[in-house]
């Protein structure tokens, strides 16, 4: 069953990770399949996916070479999927030109880069992924893990509490349900938000970017305010530091908050700078004896005052815990998220399936994932040409609406020139006036509904924003329905009896317009069922 190998394919290789405590694995028996699909050879060290549940056996069924130790493993493989960033002992082992794909943070790592740039090697930084551009979410390992993450912590805090989380009526007595807040709603907050809810607690969140309070809410937590109007939004997704007014008002509401809650979860972060100290040691005071704070943070020097990373302490009889390796205590699920990642990032790599894996430099994603290409040091990637926001593209809906009010053409897309506007609308008026002077009265009232329909038609769908074109399916349903009854009093109509069948032409047309209404209404209950099934569990 296994496919042989052309002799140019290139050979991945997976070492066992060495950074202390990581039991993470970059790729899984279930990928090394598809890997091999792509027309790569596959070589896994010895015991790599040991603590992931991953045996050197299920490697091999899955067509993977299995190697008995490091040295063996770099020198065999042209490609390297790693997790964390490779040791200076890793890079004196990688093959000179050879190709590395994981975990790199070149920014904390100018004496890695320098390394691995002396060994004439090409690295792709898979933590360096212009996260904005939505064809690159496949191959976001920031995402999955910091999914597996949001959830971990979670069940780190759930372990470390002395009661249940949700609420409870017994014989025994009456249980409130845990209070959890969620400092910071981005990946791995939402991820917590979403675990908390569904184990019942009343969850509450807090971001200082306002765009996020829709998705907290959907997944089951309540949104809270800072009572401070200041948007935090700092592009691409990504906070800003907040004013002097905004963080004072903002310490007087985590103030309350601490107060109240049972758990709280701290994920507050802006790139590139220490994590924002939102929990003081009065508030750790002021929390009730069994409280837990999970400060995922705590890498960045921590959200809160008191946290020791990597460490579980306990302050004022409330337990705080700053572990920093959350994705290895899942590490299969972290695994397999990764590998599917970098599969996916492998068939970027080599779209033609002959197990040779292109650099591309003129592909967006590709370009700013390389940082060191063939010896050269390519970090950091020039900012993308288009890259807006994703949240930007929301407020679309407003300036178009003004620009109705406003009474001017100049439409959203290609805009025509003021000169030729004046001659199409001559030329329609001059249309109307022939139409108008020389038609029958009948084919005048009809002809009326439908320019009128024609118009009504444009300005609902092409000034909806595409992200509302879905539900606007259900609108042209109802509308499609009008044209099938029509066009079935043309095809049938009700005095046939008398008059004879209709004429042929307009039976055709009628029959026309049945078959492409029925298209639309067709399709609109696909596109309802498939959305329906996103819901369903
Ligand atoms: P992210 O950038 O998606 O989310 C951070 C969120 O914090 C953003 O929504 C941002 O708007 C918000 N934020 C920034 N400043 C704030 C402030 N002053 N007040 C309230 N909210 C604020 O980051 P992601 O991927 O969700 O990760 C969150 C944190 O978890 C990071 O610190 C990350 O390094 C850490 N992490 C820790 C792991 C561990 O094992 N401990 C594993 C994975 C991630």
């Amino acid at each position: 069953m296994q496919a042989s190998p052309s002799p140019t394919a290139q050979r991945i290789g997976v070492p066992r990770e060495t950074f202390a405590g990581e039991k993470r694995v970059a790729t899984v028996p279930e990928v090394v399949q598809k890997l091999v699909a792509l027309g790569f050879s596959v070589a896994v060290e010895a015991g790599a996916g040991e603590a992931a549940h991953c045996s050197d056996d299920a490697y091999r069924a899955a067509g993977a070479e299995v190697l008995p130790d490091a040295a063996a493993l770099w020198a065999a493989s042209d490609i390297v999927f790693k997790v964390r960033p490779p040791s200076a002992a890793e890079v004196a082992l990688m093959r000179p030109g050879g190709l590395l794909v994981g975990f790199v943070w070149p920014a904390q790592h100018p004496e890695l880069m320098a390394q691995l740039a002396a060994r004439q090697a090409t690295v792709l930084a898979i933590d360096c992924l212009p996260r904005t551009l939505s064809r690159a979410q496949k191959m976001d390992a920031l995402t999955s893990t910091a999914g597996v993450s949001g959830y971990r912590a979670v069940i780190e805090a759930a372990n470390a509490f002395g009661r249940y989380f949700n609420g409870q009526i017994t014989a025994a007595g009456k249980v409130p349900p845990a209070k959890v807040f969620i400092a910071g709603a981005g990946v791995a907050g939402l991820a917590a938000i979403g675990t908390a809810a569904n184990l019942g607690a009343i969850v509450r969140a807090n971001d200082t970017r306002a765009e996020v309070a829709d998705q907290v809410r959907s997944l089951g937590g309540e949104f809270v305010k800072v009572d401070y109007e200041e948007d935090g939004a700092g592009g691409g997704g990504y906070a800003k530091v907040m004013s002097e007014g905004f963080q004072a008002a903002q310490r007087r509401m985590y103030a309350e908050q601490a107060r109240d809650a049972d758990i709280i979860i701290t994920t507050a972060l802006i790139p590139g700078k220490p994590a924002p100290k939102l929990i003081t040691a009065e508030m750790v005071q002021s929390m009730k004896p069994g409280s837990v704070i999970v400060d995922m943070a705590a890498e960045q020097g921590g959200n809160c005052e008191l946290t020791v990373p990597g460490e579980a302490v306990v302050r004022h009889g409330v337990t705080i815990l700053g572990f920093t390796d959350l994705p290895s205590r899942l590490a299969k699920q972290s695994s397999t998220l990764y590998a599917t990642n970098l599969l996916r990032l492998a068939e970027e790599l080599c779209k033609a399936k002959d197990g040779v894996a292109v650099v591309n430099m003129e592909d967006d994603a590709i370009r700013g994932l390389t940082v060191v290409k063939a010896g050269e040091i390519t970090w950091p990637a020039p900012p993308l040409k288009a890259a807006p926001a994703p949240a930007a593209a929301r407020p679309a809906a407003a300036p178009v609406a003004e620009k109705k009010a406003g009474g001017h053409g100049h439409g959203s897309a290609g805009p025509l020139p003021a000169k030729t506007l004046a001659i199409l609308f001559a030329v329609a008026a001059v249309a109307f006036w022939f139409i108008g002077a020389y038609a029958p009265a009948a084919f005048l009232g009809h002809f009326t509904v439908f320019v009128l329909a024609c118009f009504i038609g444009y300005m609902v769908v092409w000034n909806v924003t595409p992200a509302l074109h879905t539900p606007l399916m259900s609108v042209t349903n109802a509308i499609s329905s009008i044209i099938a009854i029509g066009a079935l009093v043309q095809i049938a109509p009700p005095q046939a009896a008398a008059n004879g069948r209709p004429d042929g032409l307009i039976l055709w047309l009628a029959f026309a317009a049945l078959v492409l209404t029925a298209v639309n209404m067709f399709g609109g209950f696909a596109v309802t069922r498939r959305m329906l099934a996103m819901f369903q569990k």
